[in-house]
């Protein structure tokens, strides 16, 4: 299926995020009865994070697409991000947060940890019913980076990812696999230095770029975009 592409003024784009997730929640309550959700951090996080936290977060299981190797209280945590903008304001029970422990010592160990979660409370196949990824303007998503071997994991969930060229370099992410079984990607990017990335995912057919290669193959996918990241897919403003 062709992705969705909205494109608005970043300050409205929150409000089409509202509705997307309030969509696939009720979706997947009324197919299998519980919400799974990948949260990312960036500027995905702190542009719609504060609007979500209105929505209902009840039977829901919160997952991170990727963590950097920080503890949870800092400023550079994306679960420290969330916990901050989302899940205290929405008073996200502590059970249903998974939390990627990106700062253990052994991350190929929880990495392990965190797919044996996936599936202990998702089962097999394990799919997440919505995925929110950021995107740089190198094109990675989550942790996946360009040409970056954990790009090319094919069996594994999650991964440990020892050299990231963003900092910190440690960090654990979801894999292809994982995100790209996702009943549905949300992905958020917003001005000029996404462009040139965000034009090859949606007019490259070849592009082997992480926001293409997630993309592509995926069941469902929204682009939540400002006009500037816009700028090179040759798509003018739209609104649902
Ligand atoms: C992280 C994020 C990462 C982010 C992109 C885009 O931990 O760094 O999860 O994948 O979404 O780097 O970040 P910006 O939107 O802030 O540019």
């Amino acid at each position: 299926m062709p992705p969705e592409v909205i494109v608005d003024e970043p300050s409205r784009l929150a409000e089409a995020a509202v509705r997307i997730v309030t969509a696939e929640r009720e979706r997947a309550l009324a197919d299998h009865g519980a919400f799974a959700v990948a949260l990312s951090g960036g500027s995905a996080a702190t542009a719609l994070f504060p609007s979500l936290a209105a929505l209902d977060w009840s039977r829901t299981e919160v997952f991170w697409a990727d963590e950097r190797a920080v503890p949870p209280d800092d400023p550079e945590s994306n679960y420290g991000m969330a916990r901050r903008l989302l899940l205290e304001p929405a008073a996200v029970p502590a059970e249903r947060v998974h939390r990627m422990e990106a700062d253990a010592p052994d991350l190929e160990r929880a990495a392990a940890a965190y797919a044996q979660t996936l599936v202990r409370l998702l089962g097999t196949p394990t799919r997440l019913d919505l995925a929110l990824l950021g995107v740089g303007p190198d094109g990675h998503v989550a942790s996946l980076f360009p040409n970056h071997a954990a790009l090319s994991e094919a069996g594994r969930l999650a991964v440990p990812v020892f050299d990231a060229p963003k900092p910190p370099p440690r960090r654990l992410t979801l894999t292809l696999p994982a995100l790209t079984s996702s009943r549905r990607l949300l992905v958020f990017a917003t001005g000029r230095a996404k462009a040139k990335v965000i034009g090859a995912a949606l007019t490259d057919t070849s592009s082997r770029l992480p926001v293409a290669s997630v993309t592509r193959p995926a069941a469902a996918v929204t682009f939540l975009l400002d006009p500037e990241a816009a700028e090179e897919a040759a798509i003018g403003a739209t609104r649902p």
